[in-house]
C-alpha cells in the first residue's frame, strides 16, 4: 500500500502533540531569555518558552512510544527506530516552530501574528528529522503531500478552536 491515510496520520501524530502542548504547557523562561538578534528585536519572541518547547517534545515521545507499543516498525524499521524517530519528529517540530518564529521576527512580524510558516515550518522541520530513520513510503510525493494540506487544515481549525474556548489570544 503506497498511500493510507490512517497510517499516515498515526506517523505524524507525535509531531502534531508536540506543536499543540505548549499552548497548555508553556510558560515561564523565553527560550531565547529575551535577548535580541543584532537588529534590535527578539530572537524568538515572547510566544516561544524553554517549558514549551521541552513539554513539547516529550509528549510527542510519550505518544510516540505509545504508537511503537501497539504498532511496532510499520513506520520505522525497528522498535529502536520508532522510538527515535517519535524523538525526531517531536524535536524537528519545536525546532521548526522555533525556525519559524526566528524569520518571523527578523521580518518584524509579531508573536501571534499569523503567517504562512505556522503552518508549514514544523512540518517541515519535522519530517526533514525524522527521514533518515522513516521507511521509504512515507516520503512519495503523494505522502508529503497530503501531509502539508492536513497540517494546513487541521492547524487553522485547532487554532480557532483554542482561540473559542479561551487557550489562544488569537484564531491562528
Ligand atoms: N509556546 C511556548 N513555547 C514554545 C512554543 C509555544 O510556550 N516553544 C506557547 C506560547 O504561549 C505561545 C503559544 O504556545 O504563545 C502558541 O504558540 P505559537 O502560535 O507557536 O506562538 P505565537 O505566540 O504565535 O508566536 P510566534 O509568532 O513566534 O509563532
Ligand atoms: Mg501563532
Amino acid at each position: 500500500m503506497t498511500f493510507d491515510i490512517i497510517q499516515l496520520i498515526l506517523f505524524i501524530l507525535p509531531a502534531y502533540v508536540a506543536n499543540a502542548v505548549p499552548v497548555l504547557l508553556g510558560g515561564g523562561a523565553y527560550l531565547d531569555l529575551g535577548k535580541n538578534w543584532n537588529d534590535g528585536v527578539r530572537i524568538f519572541g515572547d510566544g516561544k518558552t524553554i517549558r514549551g518547547f521541552i513539554s513539547g517534545v516529550v509528549a510527542g515521545m510519550l505518544v510516540g512510544i505509545v504508537i511503537a507499543f501497539y504498532l511496532p516498525s510499520i513506520f520505522f524499521s525497528s522498535m529502536r527506530n520508532q522510538i527515535l524517530g517519535a524523538f525526531a519528529l517531536s524535536f524537528g517540530t519545536m525546532f521548526g516552530d522555533a525556525a519559524g518564529s526566528f524569520v518571523k521576527r527578523r521580518l518584524k512580524i509579531e508573536p501571534g501574528k499569523q503567517f504562512i510558516l505556522d503552518q508549514l515550518s514544523f512540518l517541515a522541520f519535522a519530517l526533514v528529522f525524522a527521514a533518515p530513520l522513516s521507511l521509504p513510503y512515507l516520503f512519495e510525493p503523494l505522502s508529503i503531500g497530503f501531509l502539508f494540506v492536513l497540517t494546513y487544515v487541521l492547524h487553522i481549525g485547532t487554532n480557532a478552536l483554542a482561540n473559542k474556548f479561551g487557550l489562544k489570544k488569537v484564531p491562528w
